[in-house]
């Protein structure tokens, strides 16, 4: 059985113009006030929280109550929190193998163009509105699927989600992941 699922967003189809617009938007704030460094391959997505910098966006807000549902319905009980960052880059900027720590995973395609990401034992091709959600820890990338240039930046908003047992241990003071909030 494949481990992940995907959803789609008739909202984000619907809506694709106000979700770039208003991402558009943050990513070109985080840039003026330094959070995002375009020296750091990666982002620096642990110092912030996409839903917090997007506010009072309509759309992202109904985004978040989808994210909220599809998490509850693979974790139907104990406590939630989520990590949550913008992926905004032309097709020489794509990321690169790589994974993430959380419990679980997903990610929005908001804009992705013409790109699949590559897990190591499965594909993901990429479409509008299109919800990824599968367990933390399984490494992938971001693969442009033809030699165009993207005619704008690739827009994904991708998301962590840890449970408690992501905080057990000795040691459960704050991570210094800025960005990461209770979600249930
Ligand atoms: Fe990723």
């Amino acid at each position: 059985m494949q481990p992940y699922k995907l959803y789609q967003s008739q909202y984000i189809v619907d809506n694709k113009e106000g979700f770039v617009r208003d991402l558009s938007h943050s990513a070109k704030s985080m840039y003026q006030y330094g959070i995002f460094d375009t020296s750091l391959k990666y982002g620096s997505y642990t110092q912030y929280n996409i839903f917090g910098v997007s506010s009072p966006s309509v759309h992202m807000y109904h985004l978040f109550q989808e994210i909220r549902d599809i998490a509850r319905e693979n974790i139907p009980t104990g406590k939630l929190w989520i990590q949550s960052w913008i992926n905004h880059h032309y097709e020489n900027e794509l990321l690169d193998w790589h994974n993430h720590s959380g419990s679980w995973h997903g990610y929005v395609a908001i804009e992705p163009w013409n790109t699949v990401t590559e897990f190591e034992d499965f594909v993901v091709e990429n479409k509008v509105g299109q919800i990824y959600w599968g367990p933390g820890g399984l490494r992938h990338r971001v693969v442009a699927m033809d030699d165009y240039p993207f005619p704008d930046k690739r827009i994904t908003v991708a998301f962590d989600i840890m449970t408690e047992a992501d905080f057990t241990g000795d040691d459960i003071l704050p991570t210094h992941n800025f960005g990461c909030i209770p979600l249930l």
